[in-house]
């Protein structure tokens, strides 16, 4: 099995970084110095990945111009001899090659990545949530393309969350393969009190086979009314190979202020140029 193609879904409203997401795309918030999307789409390229599509909305046309050239910047940058921004901004454009297409109603995440349907073709592919920001050595998407090939199954990237905390995810019923590695025999989306098949809850990664999209047209409206991706998982699970994949990275949620914050720290102290400089002002303010 050979993962070439990725795909982002990028269509959520970002209604829990209000306000700053009324007129900014909350991928585009900066995580330091670069998008939060670039971070996945590096992500996405480390793991071998060549061809991304972009799931959008109306709202978010402000990405694909970022991953464009912008030639009067460049001009300005070429004159005034700053080539470590011009080759930062070059690097954006040149990272991959990214398609968009809309996901033009709001039904959900099964329906956005159901939306690359033609784009994916009958190949297997990653799925990476804009939301989930990985900081680990080995790429978690490369992590589970490993997975995914040795077994020759699907994968979910998994980690243990408290019992308070599975209810905002998707809990897997797993049985052990190996370390780390386990195969999945269900799932379900925010179980609620005592529904949780375990607490590993999907976090934000998935390879995928081209099956998933029949199954997704045929997937009726779940949690919060919406077509979820985690029902299709389950009925992919129990007609396919699936395996989870304990990841080995730290996860921050973006899509909310404290994992916002907690990764724009962390990220910034590990910046070559401001890392220094933040653990100090860091220790002053804990006085
Ligand atoms: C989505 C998925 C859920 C997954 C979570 C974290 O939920 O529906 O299955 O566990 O992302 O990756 P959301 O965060 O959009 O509510």
């Amino acid at each position: 099995m050979k993962v070439r193609k990725a795909v982002i879904p990028a269509a959520g409203l970002g209604t829990r970084m209000l306000p700053a997401t009324k007129t900014v795309p909350k991928e585009m918030l900066p995580l330091v110095d670069k998008p939060a999307i670039q971070y996945i789409i590096e992500e996405a390229v480390a793991s071998g990945i060549e061809d991304i599509l972009v799931v959008t909305n109306r709202a978010k046309s402000a990405m694909d111009d970022y991953f464009d050239y912008t030639p009067e910047l460049e001009d300005v940058l070429i004159r005034g001899g700053k080539d470590s921004e011009l080759e930062a901004i070059r690097h954006s454009a040149d990272i991959a090659n990214i398609f968009y297409v809309r996901q033009k109603e709001t039904k959900g995440l099964g329906h956005a990545v159901w939306r690359a349907k033609r784009f994916v073709g009958d190949e297997p592919f990653a799925v990476l949530l804009g939301d989930d920001i990985m900081m680990g050595d080995v790429p978690v998407t490369k992590q589970l393309i490993d997975a995914a090939e040795k077994y020759d199954a699907a994968a979910v990237g998994v980690q243990k969350v408290s019992a308070e905390a599975i209810s905002k995810y998707s809990s897997v019923k797993v049985s052990a393969l190996e370390e780390r590695i386990y195969k999945v025999s269900d799932m379900n989306e925010k179980p609620g009190p005592g529904q949780a098949f375990s607490e590993f809850a999907i976090l934000g990664r998935y390879i995928l086979t081209p099956d998933i999209f029949k199954i997704l047209e045929n997937t009726a409206p779940g949690y919060g009314g919406e077509i979820q991706l985690t029902d299709g998982l389950k009925t992919l699970c129990k007609t396919s190979p699936m395996v989870a994949v304990d990841f080995d990275a730290r996860r921050y949620d973006t899509g909310n202020l404290q994992g916002f914050l907690e990764a724009t720290i962390d990220f910034a102290l590990k910046d070559p140029h401001v890392g220094d400089w933040l653990r100090v002002f860091l220790r002053e303010k804990a006085l």
